[in-house]
């Protein structure tokens, strides 16, 4: 395989399972070395465990993405074992509980802003000014395709991939004079564990607006955020990457 990433650093959040893992597994393949950033310490030692026996360079902070303290660490952490950072991707998010804006309480807003936006900004945050040192940085945010279409059902969770999109663009605009490049992927559903947080109702109405008839495969997700992370995406900045499966109307 093409080794785009080699004498890289990439750290992931959320990266002990679903598309952080295989995002991760994918650029550990190609040459990068990995810090994983996730709450799940099980999934987080069993992950980075397995990356290291695939002869990968990989280490693992745990911790709250949405914590001040647990962004500067994970940042540090690859400063002082590598002295650099090329690739940032901000993949750890949650769905919230299902429910319409009448009965969520807005304490489930924020909840989920928190790890979905408040986490966004903090590694951003962290991570530019290491990034700059070098010129060269590629960050890639997960958003999702309910942050264009919205789901009902799903506001804390449509309103802040909404905002993850506009945060994209600020920071994108905000380095466009610098090796800096910052972008946004809008999946549609995938097959993870944070289907189990919300309700089958809302995951079959998330299926069946799809209109290739099918969730996205994990493969296709990762292939599409590892050339957004990678030198080759070199033009687009600020940028929004469809993997809707045809959903998306703009
Ligand atoms: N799976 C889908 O259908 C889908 C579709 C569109 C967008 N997305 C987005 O993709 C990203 C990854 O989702 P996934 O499907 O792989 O979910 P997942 O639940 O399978 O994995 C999420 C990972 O993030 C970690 N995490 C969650 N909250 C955290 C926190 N506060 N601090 C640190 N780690 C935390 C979890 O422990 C887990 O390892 C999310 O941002 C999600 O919104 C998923």
């Amino acid at each position: 395989m093409n080794k785009r990433f080699n004498d890289q650093v990439s750290l992931i959040t959320g990266g002990a399972t679903g598309i952080g893992y295989s995002v991760a597994k994918r650029l550990g393949t190609e040459g990068s070395k990995l810090i994983i950033v996730d709450i799940n310490d099980e999934l987080g030692q069993q992950s980075v465990a397995e990356f290291n026996a695939l002869g990968m360079d990989a280490i693992l902070v745990i911790g709250d993405v949405s914590d001040e303290i647990i962004a500067e660490n994970a940042v540090k952490a690859a400063k002082e074992k590598w002295g650099r950072l090329d690739v940032l991707i901000n993949n750890a998010g949650i769905t919230g509980d299902p429910g319409t804006v009448w009965d969520l309480p807005v304490s489930e807003l924020d909840r989920v802003y928190r790890t979905n936006l408040r986490a966004t900004y903090l590694f951003c945050q962290k991570a530019i000014p290491l990034m700059l040192k070098k010129d060269y940085g590629r960050i890639v945010n997960v958003a999702s395709i309910s942050g264009k279409e919205g789901n009902p059902k799903m506001v804390p969770y449509s309103s802040t991939k909404a905002a993850v999109i506009g945060l994209t663009k600020s920071v994108g605009k905000e380095l466009c004079d610098t090796g800096i490049r910052v972008n946004c992927v809008t999946p549609a559903v995938a097959r993870t564990k944070i289907l189990e947080q919300t309700s089958a109702e809302i995951v079959n109405y998330m299926i069946s607006k799809i209109p290739l008839g099918r969730p996205a495969e994990l493969s296709e997700i990762a292939s599409l955020i590892t050339w957004v992370a990678s030198e080759e995406c070199s033009f687009t900045t600020a940028g929004v990457f469809d993997i809707s499966g045809g959903r998306a109307t703009y």
